[in-house]
């Protein structure tokens, strides 16, 4: 989608469809009024006769017949004023978009609404929302007949706008969003689409379109390295395991260092622990907080972040072959410490325990890393919050903060050390499962082993990763949920 900033009046604009946002109770202005001059009054009247409530989302189209140049209105109700975030007016923007995708129309436009929020903070979350509303993964379908994809947007100023902070705020959004949907799209792909070197032929590929570094570790480098968690893992599968080092400034040294790691599980059987049949093929997202990860990476690089960000991703499936990992093996990790292996099914630990160990090496100024982690957090959170675990205060802090001002909420849970008996093993030095109680936050303290004095933060996205409804800018599936918090984060740490 081609986005574009314009002032010019709205009756004389050449487009499909001109959306308009209305505040509830409020009185009609700019070119709301215009139009509605226009049109006889036709949008006061179903203000009044309450057909149109302007209830965040509401949506009602207009047909002008010749009124004037563009053909059609589309009203976008916005709620109250007073409660309007700019969370809300990226979720309006989403729902608006699919109507215009759903009237199979190419190119419209967008009156910057009068949101009290600063203009490029305003366009920035319209032009996520009208772009990630509109997601939609299609390059397996043969059959069906696609709507055609939007090809403009063109942000309407209306009043005293600053033109220039408009069009930084849109193409920022537009780098963010975009980033976002390629996340998306790595976490849709079927398993046999993203194997663990897809997976990283994908990242190989993004890297030299925006300039990251990227280094691949193969199994023997891993072995090497003394990678025995992670490689563990990967025993019961035939598709090699992939370490991927993503960097953006890697040479900069002089730069705040902060390390992304996430979790690659390119599909998640549960390994001899075999998960039951129903909704296995969903275990094909496991590698959602890798996709979070290369998405973040690419916008350090495009947002030309002052900042050294590396993206850490080990990939593997997690299979029960003939030579799998079982129940009762003790595995050695890079770390040096010993791991019992209580289920096959909690492999995503394990090989974070390697990548979180491999992190400090950077001697980074912030760990985060992002995993769909454990179901005892979606029973915990659902699907609205992240959990949100971590070692550091500030960076957690910090980490919350962001979250307010991206909209992708997380919530604390608490690494009390009461749980900690939980992991406890008689024969190594820790287990791999706690159980079935605050299975989250023993999952948490787990990874907490091997991060060792860096500060640290953990996400567990299993809940937020995937969504199973279409709300405002999330279609139902793919969710991409953790790019923009962390690029609004890591940006909040630049402009320090
Ligand atoms: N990938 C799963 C967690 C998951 C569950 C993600 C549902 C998304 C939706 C993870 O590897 C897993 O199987 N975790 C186990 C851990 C348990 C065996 C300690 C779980 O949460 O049941
Ligand atoms: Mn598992
Ligand atoms: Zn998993």
């Amino acid at each position: 989608m081609q986005v574009c900033v314009k002032r010019e009046a709205i009756d004389t604009i050449e487009t499909d469809l001109v959306v308009i946002g209305i505040c509830k109770g409020e009185a009609l202005s700019g070119g709301a009024a215009i139009v509605d001059e226009k049109l006889g009054g036709v949008i006061d009247g179903m203000l009044e006769d309450g057909d149109f409530r302007a209830k965040e989302g509401d949506v009602a189209t207009l047909y002008t017949r010749g009124a004037f140049s563009a053909k059609r209105i589309l009203l976008l109700g916005l709620g109250e004023k007073s409660a309007l975030t700019t969370e809300g007016l990226r979720r309006a923007a989403g729902t608006a978009a699919r109507v215009v995708q759903s009237l199979s129309l190419t190119r419209f436009c967008m009156l910057t609404p009068d949101s009290g929020a600063d203009d490029a903070c305003t366009a920035q979350a319209l032009v996520e929302g009208a772009i990630l509303g509109t997601y939609r993964y299609t390059e397996l379908k043969t059959l069906d007949e696609q709507k055609p994809e939007i090809k403009s947007l063109t942000l309407l100023a209306q009043k005293g706008e600053s033109m220039e902070a408009l069009s930084e705020g849109a193409k920022r959004g537009r780098i963010i969003a975009e980033s976002v949907c390629l996340t998306r799209d790595l976490q849709t792909k079927p398993a046999n689409f993203m194997t663990p070197t897809m997976l990283t032929e994908s990242a190989t590929e993004t890297a030299a379109q925006v300039g990251l570094s990227i280094e691949v570790l193969d199994e023997q480098q891993m072995a090497e390295l003394g990678m025995g968690s992670l490689l563990g893992v990967a025993q019961g599968s035939d598709e090699p395991a992939q370490f991927v080092i993503l960097g953006h400034n890697m040479d900069r040294e002089d730069l705040d260092t902060y390390v992304i790691v996430g979790k690659g599980i390119t599909f998640d059987s549960g390994g001899l622990s075999l998960k039951p049949v129903q909704g296995m093929e969903l275990m094909k997202y496991d590698m959602s907080g890798a996709a979070v990860t290369l998405g973040v990476l690419r916008d350090a690089a495009l947002l030309e972040l002052p900042l050294r960000v590396i993206g850490l991703i080990p990939a593997t499936e997690n299979l029960p072959g003939g030579r799998a990992y079982k129940p009762g093996d003790v595995l050695k990790s890079m770390s040096g410490i010993t791991i019992e292996v209580i289920s096959t099914d909690a492999e995503g630990r394990l090989i974070l325990a390697d990548a979180l160990h491999y992190a400090g090496r950077y001697e980074p100024k912030g760990i985060v890393d992002l995993a769909t982690l454990t179901g005892g957090c979606v029973v915990a959170l659902g699907h609205v919050a992240s959990g949100l675990m971590g070692n550091d205060t500030s960076l957690l802090a910090d980490i919350k903060a962001a979250s307010e001002r991206s909209g992708e909420k997380v919530w604390e849970l608490p690494l009390f050390d009461e749980y900690k008996a939980q992991i406890k093993s008689a024969v190594a030095d820790v287990k791999n499962s706690g159980g079935r109680t605050a299975s989250a936050i023993t999952a948490g303290l787990f990874l907490q082993h091997f991060v060792g004095e860096h500060p640290w933060a953990h996400l567990d996205i299993a809940g937020t990763a995937w969504s199973e409804k279409t709300i405002g800018h999330v279609p139902e599936g793919a969710t991409g949920h953790g790019v923009r918090l962390l690029v609004e984060w890591l940006s909040g740490m630049a402009s320090r």
